[in-house]
């Protein structure tokens, strides 16, 4: 993940280039290194123990009834969309600030992603849009927790109590996260967190569903591996049987025991991880308060965030400069940044699929021309948190109007 530093040169002196500061930088030590190389000694690198240990794990670290591990959040959110039942003809409503595999996957299930607009603040779903969306075929919401921010989910589930629909979360920016005393991950009828190298923890791709419920927990055990009646452990381990039954044309979703190896050791610092991020935000917060044309982001609960992103807002009014530049600047001085996301709605495929414009969702249009992602990950030292705070406030005041 590391770029190389660039080289720069101003007329004929040639100057020194900024170093590179990444975007994103996992953090992985001893235990993880000693985890998978103790998995790989082990003869069983496939889903198995570690799979089943790293599954309890999370169960109890959310407080859930049942956490199923999978290879990614995009086959969790696939997996539990199916589970609910959503199929052809059906509508799932969902927000535009995204990635796309939250809407892909209600494609991929025949059914429509529905997108509601969002909170101009929050920059999650907002439960009056969502409200304004429901028809005779919506099924199902699709909340996704923005940058580790809960959305309001006592607006949306009373919202799905009075229209019978199932509520399935996209927690891929949310561990840990709260909503008003609850985990994220206990509160709809399934959640799905995503451990791709960039998120709050990691086992390079891979993912987790939690949830209470055990119809679709069991529904989405046997359409994680073929809708095979019994898993290659089962199979193969001693006592096992080489028979097994296929009951449905299942998925392979499975997340293996090296993945999980990884992923023990990085649950088990998730805490200490948490408290670096939610410090760098608190160390941005009193940074950045005062910046001409830069707005931080307002969250209502700071401890509640899990601090996935860290989202400041560029008023190009105040600035001789639009977002995009402000970007370049800062790319300039080394520092790597990011935007999330460019909203559904400005894609070609779901412009020309459902002739979405951009003003049809006009507060997450309006939001896309601001947001700019700031490095934040535990790896990140005071100095490099410092180094970004200078080069924002830098570029901000040479721009200032
Ligand atoms: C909001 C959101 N949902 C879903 C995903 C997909 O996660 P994964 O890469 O684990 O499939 C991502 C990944 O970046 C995401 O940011």
């Amino acid at each position: 993940m590391t770029m190389p530093t660039r080289p720069e040169s101003r007329g004929a002196v040639a100057v020194e280039p900024a170093p590179w500061l990444p975007f994103s930088v996992p953090d992985i030590g001893e235990e993880e290194i000693a985890s998978v190389v103790r998995c790989l000694e082990s003869g069983w690198l496939t889903t198995g123990p570690r799979a089943l240990e790293f599954e309890q794990e999370f169960a109890a670290a959310v407080g859930a009834r049942h956490a199923l591990a999978v290879n990614s959040c995009t086959s969790a959110l696939h997996l539990a969309l199916e589970a609910a039942g959503i199929g052809p003809g059906d509508e799932v409503i969902t927000t535009p600030m995204t990635f796309t595999a939250t809407a892909a996957v209600i494609e991929h299930l025949g059914a429509r992603p529905v997108l509601a607009d969002i909170d101009p603040v929050t920059l999650n779903l907002d439960p009056a849009s969502v409200a304004a969306k429901i028809t005779s075929s919506t099924r199902a919401i699709l909340p996704v927790h923005y940058a580790g921010q809960a959305c309001d989910m006592d607006a949306l589930l009373a919202l799905a109590h009075e229209h019978g629909l199932a509520v399935v979360e996209d927690a891929a920016h949310a561990l840990p996260t709260r909503s008003n005393g609850r985990m994220v991950g206990t509160i709809g009828d399934a959640t799905c967190f995503s451990f791709y190298v960039t998120k709050t923890i990691t086992t390079a791709e891979g993912g987790m569903i939690t949830t209470d419920r055990d119809d679709l927990a069991e529904r989405m055990r046997l359409m994680r591996l073929h809708g095979m009646d019994r898993d290659a452990w089962k199979r193969y381990a001693k006592g096992g049987s080489w028979s097994y039954d296929i009951v449905a044309p299942g998925f392979k979703y499975n997340l293996p025991d090296l993945a999980a190896a990884l992923g023990i050791p990085q649950l088990k610092k998730s805490d200490a991880f948490h408290a670096r991020r939610a410090a760098i935000a608190r160390a941005y917060d009193a940074g950045l308060q005062d910046v001409p044309g830069v707005r931080t982001p307002q969250v209502a609960a700071p401890a509640d965030h899990a601090w996935h992103l860290y989202v400041i807002r560029i008023e190009s009014g105040e600035l001789t400069i639009d977002r995009n530049r402000f970007i370049d600047e800062l790319t300039a001085r080394g520092i790597g940044v990011s935007v999330h996301f460019i909203p559904l709605h400005h894609h070609s495929y779901y412009k020309e699929r459902y002739r979405y414009r951009a003003e049809d969702l006009p507060v997450a249009t309006a939001a896309f021309e601001q947001i700019v992602s700031l490095p934040i990950y535990p790896k990140m030292d005071d100095a490099a948190v410092a180094r970004v705070i200078d080069a924002v406030r830098d570029v901000a005041v040479e721009a200032r109007r």
